[in-house]
């Protein structure tokens, strides 16, 4: 994140000054860091292209997409992965080539396997004997082969919030690793279908290499079963996303290259020992790509001693635009943007202002002394934070600004009080 302090002491973030934003677009405001966006997707195509030169790089769209995002990612030459026929809809706004999309999900509708088909989508990730099944009639229908990945449950542990582990039996998503064979045998002999390789996702936030040391293990200890059995050839392997980032001062720092480093040299020794020709490498990072680009920007309002134990510090914003925290007990950090220089004196807790008890942003966290009008930075917050914004207690949705070497620029409007009520009918 390029950020600094000024002389007035407010936090520059990519050359604004955080505490102008906040006067001009009104908070609570989310920005994100143009710069910072284009060179984490460019650290992900270095790390893993210069060690594994067949990987594509595809980005998770669920941990934050919008026009503005899609164009960049665009330009950076990045794959998207798709969910749904909403996110399609904002890449489709910007001309995003269909031919670097891979559709997701464990319950497509036939609609949006039609518009994968139709589009020629690069990949559609079939997560289920009845989706198999009925993306073979509707390829054979629309006259097409498409280019399919079976998605996979490796069962193992990622060693991450359980919410977000999807790589254990049980899991909603993929098939199991014991039905797996019966997938693969059907999915070759479809004829409308061109069974390309395999996918995997083990969760998200995971700190570790070596989860993914045993998925590449456990994936091509079957692929090279299937081949044996029934001449399947993994032509592609995609393992999904995951990969963390640092929220706090005390999380991991674990660097991209080091996921780069065990996951390639992983995968190229265990092909050798297993005597399989390589296959190519797709990644599917979401979280991080976008999350330290975005910081939301709060301005303080009530401020409230309790039992002389507690000070909370009330924003203009919370669970409605952050439901991390009372999801996944996720930590963040904060800063008093207008004074960010200032020494760290009080413990305070930064309560959201929603009508839960539970929405309470950041417990415990020591910040200089904050009064009403203050403006409260939360960085890392670029992922899976707008995405699962809602309108909770009929609150409007965030604006969104763009920043990039001293120059902002809106990327998403305020909900507005119409927009409130444009839907409802009496
Ligand atoms: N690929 C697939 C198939 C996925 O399901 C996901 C995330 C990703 C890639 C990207 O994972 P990432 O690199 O972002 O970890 N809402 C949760 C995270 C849910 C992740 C869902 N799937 C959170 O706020 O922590």
């Amino acid at each position: 994140m390029n950020s600094e302090v000024n002389k007035d002491g407010h936090l520059v973030i990519g050359g604004c000054d955080t505490v102008e934003l906040v006067k001009e677009f009104g908070s609570t405001l989310y920005l994100f860091d143009e710069n910072t966006l284009r060179s984490m997707c460019r650290e992900f195509k270095r790390e893993f292209g210069q060690r594994y030169e067949d990987t594509t790089v595809v980005f998770a769209g669920k941990a934050c997409l919008n026009r503005s995002i899609a164009s960049i990612l665009k330009e950076e030459d990045i794959g998207l992965d798709v969910v749904s026929a909403g996110e399609y809809a904002i890449a489709e706004s910007v001309n995003f080539p269909a031919d670097m999309i891979y559709l997701h999900g464990n319950n497509k509708s036939a609609e949006e396997l039609r518009t994968a088909l139709k589009n020629r989508f690069a990949r559609i990730v079939v997560d289920g004997f009845d989706e198999l099944k009925l993306l073979a009639k509707l390829a054979e229908k629309a006259g097409c082969i498409p280019d399919i990945l079976l998605r996979i449950t490796p069962e193992v542990d990622a060693h991450t919030h359980k919410h977000i582990t999807t790589g254990l039996s049980g899991s909603k998503f993929g098939f199991p690793l014991f039905d797996a064979d019966r997938a693969v045998s059907m999915a070759m002999s479809l004829e409308s279908l061109n069974l390309v390789g395999l996918h995997c996702h083990i969760g998200s936030l995971i700190n570790e290499t070596q989860p993914y040391v045993e998925t590449i293990d456990v994936m091509l200890g079957f692929a090279s079963q299937m081949e044996r059995k029934y001449g399947f050839e993994l032509e592609e392997l995609d393992i999904g996303g995951g990969f963390p980032v640092r929220y706090t001062v005390n999380s991991p720092n674990v660097k991209i290259a080091a996921f780069a480093e065990a996951i390639v040299s992983r995968l190229i020794s265990r092909c050798n020992a297993l005597d399989m020709p390589l296959p190519s490498l797709t990644i599917e990072p979401g979280r991080a790509i976008v999350a330290r680009a975005g910081v939301a920007l709060y301005r303080v309002g009530m401020i409230k001693d309790v039992s002389g134990l507690k000070r909370y510090i009330s924003v203009d914003g919370g669970m409605a635009d952050n439901i991390r925290p009372a999801l996944y007990e996720a930590e963040y950090e904060a800063l008093i943007a207008n004074n960010a220089a200032a020494e760290d004196t009080d413990t305070v807790t930064i309560a959201g202002k929603y009508c839960e008890s539970g929405d309470i942003l950041i417990k415990e966290i020591k910040l200089p002394p904050a009064a009403c009008g203050d403006i409260i930075a939360v960085p890392v917050c670029g992922a899976y934070c707008i995405p699962m914004a809602s309108n909770y207690n009929a609150s409007l949705k965030p604006a969104i600004v763009m920043v990039k070497e001293g120059a902002a620029r809106i990327i998403r409007k305020r909900d507005t009080l119409q927009d409130l009520v444009r839907n409802d009918l009496l």
